[in-house]
């Protein structure tokens, strides 16, 4: 039996992921739409429509565990603001929307939902969080198989280099580095698809400096900045 707080708790947690799944069907849609007009691989094109379809999907699984723990979620009104500099050409949006939702967020999801599978022990949860884990894969391989078949020069290596820490920022509640009073039963929380925080944030942190760094490394981007933001948000939750 859950107690009222944990439950309460579980549904904000669930709706939340409802919101930020909407957040990424909006930002596929935008980007496949964007990878076709600047002449990127038609089939990654299609892999980034299919995704947009996958988001929505997600949406519904995410929105109906919040719906069950006596939530409604809420959808933002701007769910995908622009996230690559403006004045940048096309191309270089494309690059930065790929680099900093694919290879950064998608891995980030990837990462934590795959961390937080083994504890969960309700069917219905473990089905939905088996079915988000497989298309953030596809997500997220949707980033690596770009760099790898439109590789950087060493001018769009240094701009990602020097915007990595911002795309961090993106893909990370940094709020929860910080210290933070735990609402809810982590162990419960955890059996209903919802890690403790601490894992959370190890899962993030292990995600980005053992996958998306040395990843990074292989297309030719300096990791350093990146790097220390990530010992930075270490040095704040310690
Ligand atoms: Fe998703
Ligand atoms: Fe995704």
């Amino acid at each position: 039996m859950l107690d009222a707080i944990t439950t309460a708790e579980l549904g904000r947690r669930w709706a939340y992921r409802a919101s930020v799944e909407w957040g990424a069907t909006h930002r596929f849609a935008r980007l496949a739409d964007r990878m076709a007009a600047a002449g990127c691989a038609p089939a990654l094109v299609a892999t980034a429509r299919e995704a947009t379809r996958q988001e929505h999907a997600h949406v519904e699984l995410c929105a109906g565990l919040a719906a069950r723990f006596g939530a409604a979620w809420r959808a933002d009104e701007d769910p995908a603001p622009e996230v690559a500099p403006p004045g940048w050409s096309p191309h270089a949006r494309v690059l930065y929307e790929v680099v900093a939702f694919c290879c950064v967020t998608e891995t980030s999801n990837t990462a934590l939902v795959a961390d937080g599978l083994p504890a969960i022990d309700d069917r219905a949860i473990e089905r939905a969080a088996r079915r988000i884990l497989a298309d953030e894969v596809q997500h997220s391989r949707l980033g690596w198989q770009f760099l790898a078949t439109h590789p950087l020069d060493a001018a769009q290596a240094a701009l990602i280099a020097a915007h990595l820490p911002a795309m961090l920022r993106g893909a990370v509640r940094v709020d929860l580095f910080r210290p933070h009073a735990i609402v809810g039963d982590e162990a419960a929380m955890a059996r209903h698809g919802s890690s403790p925080i601490a894992q959370r944030r190890a899962a993030f942190l292990a995600a980005m400096r053992e996958v998306l760094l040395p990843g990074l490394a292989a297309a030719g981007v300096d990791g350093a900045a990146g790097a220390a933001f990530l010992d930075e948000l270490a040095a704040h939750a310690a």
